[in-house]
């Protein structure tokens, strides 16, 4: 069988998702969609105001739609996900389907150190350290179904993006 031609990368909030893609998209010439970006762009205002607005499930809705869309499109590409967008198991079917699924993990201490300063992520209001491991605890086997797993924690983005594209 052909290896699918959509590289999607999933992984808790801070594990560097987005950063990772961009490196992709440099070397292999393929667009990088970010999936936060494109709810961003459709709904005309930010992932704060659209919890704050509409809540969390209309967000997942919108993010499912998204997502569903972008995996389907017919052409290559890398999609860097939301945190939570694995959550729904439709989801995770049409990224499997549909691509090549790499996880991102991160330790705690690596997370809270990307996210403390990042504004504009409404389920980490409040005390940032506790809203973290709490998600990572209730998330921890959530990003397990991927067909790569890579433990960040010692690594550049570069080197994610080479243990990515040697399994792809
Ligand atoms: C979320 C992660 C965020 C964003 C939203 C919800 C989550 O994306 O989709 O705030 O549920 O983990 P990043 O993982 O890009 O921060």
């Amino acid at each position: 069988m052909d290896k699918p031609d959509k590289i999607v990368l999933i992984g808790f909030m801070g594990t560097g998702k987005s950063t990772v893609a961009k490196v992709l998209e440099e070397r292999l010439g393929l667009p990088a969609i970010d999936l936060d970006g494109a709810v961003t762009a459709r709904e005309g205002r930010s992932i704060a105001d659209i919890f704050a607005a509409r809540g969390e499930a209309y967000f997942r809705q919108v993010e499912s739609e998204v997502l569903a869309s972008a995996m389907t499109h017919n052409s290559p590409a890398v999609i860097a996900t939301g945190g939570g967008a694995v959550l729904a198991e439709a989801n995770r079917s049409v990224m499997l389907q549909y691509g090549f699924v790499a996880a991102l993990k991160a330790d705690a201490e690596h997370i809270i150190a990307r996210v403390r300063h990042d504004r504009g992520r409404p389920l980490l209001e409040g005390d940032v350290e506790q809203r973290v491991r709490s998600l990572l605890e209730s998330r921890r086997s959530a990003y397990d179904f991927a067909h790569l797993i890579i433990d960040t924690t010692a690594l550049t983005p570069e080197q994610v993006a080479d243990r990515i594209q040697e399994a792809w």
